[in-house]
């Protein structure tokens, strides 16, 4: 079965306009166009009931059940407890609650293992809290020519003080996908705690928490066709040794332990617009309506996925003779659809405006993988590499202009 590419793109309003009928589109990865679900839910929300939610009159009921159901469809899009579930501002601001609340675990003379794969959103508040609480903070780091993790550098990181490793589920640079279960089964006998940056994977595959073995999985919905928030969810025995970082009467509110800031109202009702969305995608594509969200999201997923993986092979294939530095697999296999390259004479900026005035639409900079350009040899940080990040969205039509301006713009 194929993905419905015209079902799909009249599920985007910016779609229907003229600029995005003439734009292809590949800067997902810095967020993702909202389907019209999500902004059908959210101007329901501000034009309809937009108040404090949860107040005892007609209004307050109605922005409360809609926050609810927000909330709730995300849990089961995820198929977790509510009480497992944060949704803060985003994964930036997750994560770094996480690492203050992680002070009781991590002590003086403790270990923190990050990547140098990873985001700075998932390096900065874990150095913070080392330095804060006399702890080591230790780097796994990459092949240089490469930017892969290697598995064996991990093993000789591991001491009987390492408390807790942190690493990105794929790369929003070279695109590949960590073998989290494997490194799970390496460290959690151990005692480690896994926290797990799914920002760049959960757009091109919603994420299975049923399969992944890690302690803590962050991802945000702005890159998955949603509002802007962060969604961090904490495995319950992990959660139990955090130090709360909620006002002291919320404690006891699960969901509010790691929310440091006050929920963003409609914000996270919309967030219902991505079941929606998955649901209905889901409904035109299989037969048995029957099954929950999760399991419906998952199908639909594997169908997008298989899109995205299709036309970004076609990119792949096509530009491999350009003088070019090329970052991560040159297939698809064990990676998602965030290219990242290099012209040997041509700057990245350069490269960006000129598809830019062909309409299509790229980024180009450190994308705050700054670590990971230094270790791979990105001498000018500033213009960095051209990044081009796929949705399931794109059409081949749009892979193929995109191709046409890169051999014209790279040589
Ligand atoms: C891999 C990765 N982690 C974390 C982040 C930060 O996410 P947020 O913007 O929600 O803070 C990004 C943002 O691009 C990212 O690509």
């Amino acid at each position: 079965m194929q993905l419905d590419l015209d079902f799909i793109r009249s599920q985007f309003p910016i779609f229907q306009t003229e600029l995005g009928q003439k734009i292809g589109f590949f800067d997902n990865a810095g967020g993702s166009f909202p389907a019209i679900q999500v902004v059908n839910r959210l101007t329901d929300f501000y034009k309809n009931y937009k108040i404090q939610p949860y107040g005892p009159n007609a209004l307050g009921t109605k922005a409360g059940e809609a926050m609810d159901l927000g909330y709730h469809t995300m849990a089961k899009l995820l198929n977790v407890s509510i009480n497992e579930m944060t949704i803060g501002a985003s994964a930036t601001q997750n994560l770094n609650t996480l690492a203050i609340a992680c002070n009781s675990i991590v002590v003086k003379g403790s270990e923190v293992i990050v990547t140098e794969q990873d985001h700075e959103a998932n390096i900065g508040g874990w150095e913070r809290l080392c330095r804060q609480q006399n702890a080591i903070l230790k780097i796994w780091k990459v092949q240089t020519n490469t930017g892969e993790l290697v598995l064996e550098n991990l093993e000789k990181l591991l001491t009987p003080q390492t408390k807790i490793l942190c690493i990105t589920h794929s790369s929003n640079i070279i695109g590949t996908i960590n073998p989290i279960n494997k490194i799970a089964d390496l460290i959690r006998p151990m005692g480690i705690r896994l926290v797990v940056d799914g920002v760049s994977f959960a757009p091109h595959e919603f994420p299975n928490l049923d399969e992944l073995k890690c302690d803590a999985y962050v991802f945000s919905t702005y890159k998955t066709y949603g509002t802007h928030q962060g969604i961090m969810v904490v495995r319950p025995d992990f959660l139990e040794e955090l130090e709360p970082q909620c006002h002291f009467f919320n404690e006891s509110i699960l969901h509010k332990r790691l929310d440091t800031a006050g929920p963003n109202h409609a914000s996270i009702a919309a967030l219902a617009g991505i079941g929606d969305y998955f649901e209905a995608a889901y409904n035109h594509h299989f037969p048995n309506k029957e099954l929950p969200l999760h399991e419906k999201t998952r199908k639909i997923s594997c169908l997008m996925n298989a899109h995205e993986n299709k036309i970004c092979s076609y990119l792949l294939k096509n530009i491999q003779n350009l003088p070019l530095k090329f970052f991560g697999k040159k297939t698809m296999e064990g990676r998602e659809a965030n290219i990242s390259i290099k012209a040997d004479n041509v700057s990245s900026k350069s490269i960006m405006k000129g598809l830019a005035a062909d309409n299509i639409v790229s980024k180009q900079g450190h994308f705050y993988a700054y670590r990971l350009m230094q270790a791979m040899k990105v001498t000018n940080l500033n213009d960095g590499i051209l990044r081009l990040s796929f949705s399931h969205y794109n059409s081949m039509e749009e892979v193929e202009r995109c191709v046409d301006g890169l051999k014209k713009l790279i040589i």
